[in-house]
């Protein structure tokens, strides 16, 4: 195995690039310590894979704040990475001292890494969103900038599959009322539209991964599913694709909405919608907040053409916990309250220890394997690149990482840089303003990767400059 490589840059070249360690005696390193750590899904894949490594472990500098679940914190500390973390967010000008610093930030979605505050962050390469939203930083500044942003849309879709089939039996039951009438110290011991949820059919509105858990668990219930999706999708199970919407509502008990936020997907669910409904069935909606008109389900449920309802998201949706679900924030807000057989839960579908622990791993491997690789995957940022592992039998090969602007004769240019040298897998890919072009060489040395991270930083297409080995 090689010892550790280490190439010197002229004094004040790492100012303004975040890639290369700022550690003068480590600039570019692949330490001997780091063959031997793990990166789960990369040492999966290959015994022999070699391990990249930007600096030396201990080089980079990891901010990790509000409270981020402690799987995310072991896998970064297990790298060896110098890691800080605090339970809460940080005030802007706290926050602005702070990011100066280190080269990956971890936030949830209290923080809110502005252009304001990303401009100071001169090291930073890459910022890990331990949630499912991203629109607490400023994406675009960042892309531009070089600065991948990662977050962990799925790791939640169990948790939402498993409350919608609660609501399902909820619903069937009448369960809600039934107990809010014991609290209020009234027996009403009924069976009337009460009904078993076996051999009923489950109309899914997007068949997507908590659409897809969802059918599974509905099946093993004893339900029929049917589903409706843009996209031709692979059944599981003996679900069943349905070629329209209005297919699924005809024949559906129970409608499920599990689509994104779209333009095509607002007010989906309408009063011609309700109209396609069959009498006596039922809505959930655990997607987003905009698919459901609510004012027409009120209307629906008001004229028994639906028979229960379960919302866990909303059109406005407060900041913060407290006494805010009024007409203050929907103008419908009195009205739905008022209904009978309607679940309101404050968007927690999502909201489970299991959830918070799979995020921490989730977003924390994908930030291992940006730092160490270079791999994009998941990015929601930057155009999607990875490249298959080098191996062990390569010893002097290195990954090159050109972060660039969009624009044309770019590649001509580096391919002229990295010409003189044996490109053994290149692979480029471009997202609006920004390129991200990855390409691992062999038989280079330390003297010619100084040289070649010098050209490509002399380009002036250059956004970002990483050399990996
Ligand atoms: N309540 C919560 O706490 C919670 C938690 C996680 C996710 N969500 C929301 O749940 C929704 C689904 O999440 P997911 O992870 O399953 O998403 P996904 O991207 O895996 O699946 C969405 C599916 O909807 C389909 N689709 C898109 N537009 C459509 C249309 N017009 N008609 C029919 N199908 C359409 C897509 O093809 C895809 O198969 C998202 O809106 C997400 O924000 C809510």
């Amino acid at each position: 195995m090689a010892s550790a490589q280490d190439i010197k840059l002229p004094a004040g070249a790492l100012a303004h690039q975040v890639s290369l360690s700022t550690s003068p005696s480590a600039v570019l390193h692949s330490p001997l310590s780091s063959f031997g750590t793990s990166i789960p899904r990369a040492a999966a894949a290959s015994v022999s894979a070699k391990q990249l490594k930007p600096f030396a472990t201990e080089d980079v500098k990891i901010l990790l704040l509000e409270n981020v679940n402690q799987t995310g914190r072991d896998v970064l500390a297990g790298q060896g990475y110098q890691v800080e973390f605090l339970k809460t967010s940080l005030p802007e000008d706290e926050l602005i001292e702070k990011i100066r610093d280190v080269h990956v930030i971890g936030i949830r979605s209290k923080t809110k890494l502005t252009a304001r505050v990303l401009k100071e962050a001169r090291n930073l390469i890459v910022i890990g969103c331990f949630c499912i939203g991203t629109n607490q930083v400023d994406l675009k500044y960042a892309a531009d900038h070089g600065i991948a942003v990662f977050n962990s849309p799925f790791s939640n879709s169990r948790s939402v599959a498993e409350l919608v089939i609660a609501e399902i039996v909820v619903l069937a039951r009448q369960l809600g009322d039934r107990s809010n009438e014991m609290h209020n110290g009234t027996w009403n011991k009924v069976s009337n539209k009460c009904w078993e949820i076996r051999g009923k059919t489950l109309g899914i509105i997007g068949y997507g991964h908590i659409g897809s858990q969802l059918s599974v668990l509905a099946e093993a219930m004893g339900m029929n599913v049917i589903y409706y999706d843009v996209v031709n999708l692979m059944a599981m199970g003996t679900t069943r694709q349905v070629a329209t919407l209005e297919d699924l509502l005809g024949e559906a008990d129970f409608v499920t909405c599990h689509v994104p936020e779209l333009p095509e997907t607002e007010n989906m669910i309408g009063q011609k919608q309700f109209e396609h409904m069959k009498t006596g069935s039922y809505l959930i909606n655990a997607s987003r907040g905009s698919v459901v008109d609510i004012p027409a389900l009120v209307q629906a449920m008001r004229s028994g053409k639906v028979a229960g309802a379960a919302l866990d998201v909303y059109p406005n949706e407060p900041a913060g916990n407290g006494d805010y679900f009024t007409n203050d924030l929907n103008s419908w807000a009195a009205d739905l309250r008022g209904l009978k057989n309607i679940i309101l839960t404050p968007h927690i579908g999502g909201s489970t220890e299991e959830a918070q622990s799979a995020i921490g791993v989730e977003v924390s491997q994908a930030l291992v394997k940006y730092v160490n690789e270079g791999t994009t995957q998941g990015a929601v940022n930057l155009p999607e690149v990875a490249l298959r592992s080098l191996t062990m039998d390569q010893p002097n090969c290195a990954r090159v990482i050109y972060i660039h602007q969009n624009i044309p004769g770019v590649l001509r240019k580096v391919n002229e840089i990295l010409g003189d040298h044996n490109v053994d897998k290149q692979m480029t890919d471009s997202r609006d303003d920004v390129a991200y072009l990855m390409a691992d060489i062999s038989d280079v040395d330390t003297v010619m990767l100084k040289d070649l991270y010098e050209r490509l930083e002399g380009l002036s297409s250059r956004i970002m400059t990483r050399i990996l080995y």
